[in-house]
């Protein structure tokens, strides 16, 4: 088992240094070479987060772990080649994608997010659960971040990889992500061990902001305080970045994120019609819902009293409907 495991590291790391050169060293790699800076990224950030590519052949990582003395029934096992669908043999599972390294929280190389670089599906195609890999226990970069985390006691939680590397490259250290499933209670305990604060960044599209409310709970269950980061325009903050400037997005995005609670209320705006009376009453009910759930009794007050000026209605009258549903609830 042990031992299973260290070679199944070794060979991800052997196998993360195939992809590197060949990126750097090759013609195979220039197309995404140029596909890489064409989104932006140079030479220091490929090397820091140890970008690569996978050739578009069928045997280039097969034949250079066979070469290397690796076990290819292990290596199947730890998600790095498959098994051909006929016939005896294996075939290398990523093709013609660019690889980004996976490392689990102690920084070992456990995995793979390999992106085509045209339109396809699957855009992104990860290394499957394995002895060493687990999608719901894994945060893209914890151990990079983890120092950067850990001094302040805040993370910044993205949705894609991409999103990590630019806000990386913007100042962002305590930058994080998830592996494009949604945030599971495991990942928030994970994190707890490490920030009191996260601050959410997901997309700025229906999918992110849906995640963004979801993950609210999520994290305030494992004791981690909550903020959102808001992006304009359906943006990621990847396209964020690129479009305004690293100091535009770390002012905007994260020093200006707001607080959980003021994020729901901006997320429930949207599925109410505030122009008329009916849409309003409903928008304030599910409102004092939102606000009477907050243990602070200050963040309360202070929400209220923005609604109350808002919608032109006593602060008191806010306040009894607040303890009303707290009574209920209780
Ligand atoms: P880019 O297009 O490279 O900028 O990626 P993105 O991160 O903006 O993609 P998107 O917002 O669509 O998805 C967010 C994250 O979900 C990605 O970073 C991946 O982790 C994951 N994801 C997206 N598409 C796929 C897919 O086809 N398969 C899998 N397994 N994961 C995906
Ligand atoms: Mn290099
Ligand atoms: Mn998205
Ligand atoms: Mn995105
Ligand atoms: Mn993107």
């Amino acid at each position: 088992r042990q031992r299973e495991r260290a070679k199944l590291v070794d060979a991800h790391a052997f196998t993360a240094k195939v992809y590197h050169y060949i990126l750097r060293n090759t013609a195979a790699g220039t197309p995404a070479m140029d596909y890489l800076r064409s989104r932006g990224l140079n030479d220091k950030l490929i090397e820091e987060f140890g970008i690569g590519y996978a050739p578009a052949r069928w045997d280039t990582l097969t034949q250079a772990l066979t070469r290397n003395g690796y076990e290819l029934d292990e290596m199947e096992r730890g998600g790095l080649i498959s098994r051909k669908h006929e016939g005896d043999g294996f075939v290398d599972r990523f093709r013609d994608r660019v690889m980004f390294p996976i490392h689990d929280g102690d920084g070992k190389f456990v995995a793979f997010a390999g992106r085509l670089m045209s339109d396809g599906q699957p855009k992104y195609l990860n290394s499957p659960e394995s002895p060493l890999f687990s999608k719901s226990r894994t945060l893209y970069r914890l151990h990079e971040a983890k120092g950067a985390i850990r001094k302040s006691r805040q993370a910044v939680l993205f949705e894609g990889y991409m999103d990590v590397i630019k806000a990386w490259s913007a100042g962002v250290a305590n930058g994080i992500a998830t592996m494009g499933t949604a945030l599971t209670a495991e990942h928030a305990a994970l994190l707890k061990r490490f920030a009191d604060e996260a601050i959410v960044c997901y997309d700025g599209d229906d999918a992110g902001q849906a995640a963004a409310q979801k993950s609210i709970p999520l994290l305030e269950g494992a004791g981690i305080r909550v903020r959102v980061g808001m992006l304009p325009g359906r943006m990621d903050p990847d396209e964020y970045i690129t479009e305004n400037g690293p100091e535009a997005f770390v002012r905007e995005t994260i020093e200006g994120a707001v607080s959980a609670v003021k994020f729901q209320l901006i997320y429930l705006r949207k599925s109410h019609i505030l122009l008329e009376e009916d849409g309003k009453i409903r928008y304030l009910k599910d409102a004092i819902r939102l606000v009477a759930r907050r243990e602070s009794p200050t963040e309360r007050e202070l929400i209220l009293k923005e609604l109350a000026q808002e919608f032109g209605v006593s602060l008191d009258t806010l306040k009894q409907d607040v303890v009303d549903v707290r009574r209920q609830e209780k």
